[in-house]
């Protein structure tokens, strides 16, 4: 099958990704945080065709993708979800409830994915067998006007590979499912660079954030007062079982093909040695290395990377922009992250090494978990 590109330059882009998606065939779009595989929600081949493209396993549940519409003034979502059979909220307090509608009202449209229980009308597909179903509001206009013209629900997840770098522009959709899909619709770089912040809602016990992302778990305290769980937390316990209860409890994710190592502390002369020890005692080979350096210290590194030895032979600096505010920064990394992994991928070093990420809270706790999965968390310890 030839993938087609489809930009500003073809004038009926929306008809044909509609028309395809009708036909049950999945397609990829962008969103605000990464490209996503769409799919009818409604059409059983069309979700399996999602997995069979991502090679993905069929444990690993879809969200389910809403028009903006659902959103209007006079309509409440959570009610016609509910009639509609997506959700079941019989359990849930009218607490809850309001919470819930606060929440929308803040994040949405945007990237806060929320899982609550299942209704019947929910194909087993996409939940993986879980009695729940997660749940957003993509911001980006594009994927907005397609929902609007399909006039049904997509799923879409990341539109990679199982378990490779996401993809932020239409052209790594292309590096990742070229030939398995009919088109990639272009919408441009993503403007958040990872993937929604999950949040479990059931109708007991605390919310939990399930994977982290632009929505902290403060910005969520700050809406609806209550500090969710974290439950994000790396577990080995779930690595290798064939189903998961939620997501990012997958040892390996968003990772390139190349080994790569996450240092507990910034690389530098003095603990060149040192890493260099470390790796090839864990029988690597260190004749060609890349870093990827995540703190401002691009000029001062540069300086010292010629005693470093020709071994380091690329950096990439995710922070390139000078900016003052740690929140700039983040964002701006976390715009960066997927490409410049793509690009330590695509360069010459046989082995990639990442200094750890600032331990702040927001997105900057995404982008910390997205090296480590990448990492498969193999960190040198250099204290
Ligand atoms: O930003 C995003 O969320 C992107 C864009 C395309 O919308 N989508 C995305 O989808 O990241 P995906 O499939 O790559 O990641 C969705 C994660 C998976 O790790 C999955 O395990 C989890 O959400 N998930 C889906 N349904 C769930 C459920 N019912 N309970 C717990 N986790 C769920
Ligand atoms: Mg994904």
């Amino acid at each position: 099958m030839k993938t087609e590109l489809l930009t500003e330059d073809h004038g009926d882009r929306f008809e044909r990704v509609s028309a395809w998606l009708m036909q049950g065939l999945p397609v990829a779009l962008p969103t605000e945080t990464v490209y996503g595989l769409g799919a009818d929600a409604s059409n059983p081949k069309a979700i399996a065709s999602v997995f069979e493209a991502k090679e993905r396993p069929l444990f690993d549940p879809l969200i389910v993708h809403l028009p903006s519409s659902l959103l209007s003034e006079n309509n409440d979502w959570l009610q016609e979800l509910s009639q509609r059979g997506w959700i079941d909220i019989s359990a849930h307090s009218a607490q809850r409830l309001g919470q819930l509608r606060q929440l929308s009202q803040a994040f949405w449209p945007g990237p806060l994915t929320l899982v609550l229980p299942k209704g019947k009308a929910v194909n087993e597909l996409i939940t993986g067998g879980l009695d729940t179903v997660a749940l957003r509001v993509p911001a980006h206009p594009h994927f907005q006007k397609v929902l609007q013209m399909s006039q049904t629900f997509l799923c879409a997840p990341s539109a990679n590979r199982f378990q490779h770098i996401s993809p932020t522009r239409s052209e790594d959709v292309l590096d990742e499912l070229s030939g398995r899909i009919p088109g990639v619709l272009d919408g441009g770089a993503c403007a958040v660079g990872v993937e929604s912040t999950v949040l479990s809602f059931p109708a007991e016990g605390s919310p939990s954030i399930l994977r982290h992302g632009q929505v902290s778990a403060e910005h969520i305290k700050a809406c609806i007062d209550v500090l969710p769980e974290c439950s994000a937390q790396f577990s080995t316990e779930h690595h290798n079982k064939d189903t998961i209860d939620a997501p990012g409890q997958m040892l390996t994710h968003y990772a390139p093909n190349k080994p790569f190592f996450y240092l507990s502390k910034a690389l530098d002369s003095a603990s060149w040695p040192r890493v260099q020890r470390q790796l090839k005692g864990l029988g690597q080979d260190t004749s060609t290395v890349a870093l990827l350096l995540t703190e401002r210290r691009r000029d001062s590194f540069l300086k010292q990377q010629s005693s470093l030895g020709e071994q380091l032979c690329q950096v990439i600096a995710l922070n390139q922009q000078d900016s003052s505010s740690s929140n700039e920064i983040d964002r701006n990394a976390a715009k960066e992250l997927f490409g410049s992994l793509r690009q330590l991928e695509q360069g010459p070093a046989k082995l990639l090494l990442c200094d750890p990420y600032p331990q702040r809270p927001g997105i900057a706790h995404a982008i910390r978990d997205r090296l480590l999965k990448a990492t498969s968390h193999r960190t040198l310890d250099l204290d």
